[in-house]
């Protein structure tokens, strides 16, 4: 068992579907995750489930993995408590969740400026270029970079989870290149798909940090490092050079113009 514990998920998933299911069922939407670089017993940790339910789970995915001899599976050692409580978020930690809200407003917004998309005017082209602007400058440069240069730091950088949240905004910033490609060559087909699979990208990616990843780690971090990364993140908003309210009015004007209620 000590191995699969120290397995790729998806490598177990691959071979053993069936616990893909296990952990769906238990609201851990691992075998849909595009990265899968989580070890088995990370995934244990960072959902933060309680014992009982920990010990459920690894008993039937002991039960498919060995099906011919009954495993005792050990409580896993935790750092931190599993008691069940409310979760709440440290000034730096919803710092950044105040970000992804209009990072989800822009993603929102999507499919409605997909709608009647005509590339071929220059209205249209801008209404593509702004939200690349926005993209790149807000949710890349303002919001990910924080995370990349100061939050992520403070974890091991092998952690399957960090490793997954990196290759989830490097998948980001592909999509984003391929759109730009793409209105350059006036094809309206890639651009719709490229945007519609980056809305889909961010939009899981985001309820993964919101839900488990920025959880985990503000139970892991010290009141100290909680007020350094704040002050750092303010120190970071300040060097940038820009203020996030030209961002902010972006996406009010998109809201008002394309009304994505109708869509
Ligand atoms: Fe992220
Ligand atoms: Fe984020």
């Amino acid at each position: 068992m000590e191995t699969y514990l120290n397995t790729g998920i998806k490598q177990i998933i691959d071979q053993f579907p069936e616990v893909g299911g296990i952990l769906d069922a238990h609201g851990i939407g691992c075998a849909p995750c595009s990265v899968g670089t989580c070890l088995l017993k990370d995934i244990i940790e960072i959902h933060h489930l309680g014992e009982d339910e920990e010990k459920v789970i690894m008993a039937k995915i002991a039960a498919v993995l060995f099906p011919d001899k009954p495993i005792q599976v050990p409580a896993m050692k935790r750092k931190i408590s599993t008691e069940p409580e409310k979760i709440s978020y440290s000034p730096a930690i919803k710092k950044l969740m105040d970000e992804h809200v209009l990072i989800k407003r822009y993603l929102n917004l999507i499919p409605a400026i997909l709608k009647n998309l005509d590339i071929e005017s220059k209205e249209g082209r801008q209404l593509i270029l702004d939200g690349v602007d926005f993209i790149r400058s807000y949710a890349d440069k303002y919001h990910h970079a924080k995370e990349e240069d100061i939050l992520f730091k403070y974890f091991d950088a092998d952690h399957g989870i960090i490793k997954a949240m990196l290759e989830e905004h490097k998948q980001a910033r592909n999509h984003v290149k391929a759109v730009l490609d793409a209105l350059e060559h006036r094809d309206l087909d890639t651009i719709a798909r490229r945007l519609t699979a980056y809305r889909d990208l961010l939009s899981a990616h985001i309820r993964k940090e919101d839900e488990i990843l920025y959880p985990w780690m503000d139970k892991n971090l010290s009141i100290k490092q909680v007020g350094e990364l704040f002050s750092r993140f303010h120190e970071a908003d300040r060097e940038i050079g820009y203020s996030p309210e030209k961002y902010q009015a972006l996406v009010e004007r998109f809201e008002e113009k394309l009304n994505p209620k109708e869509v």
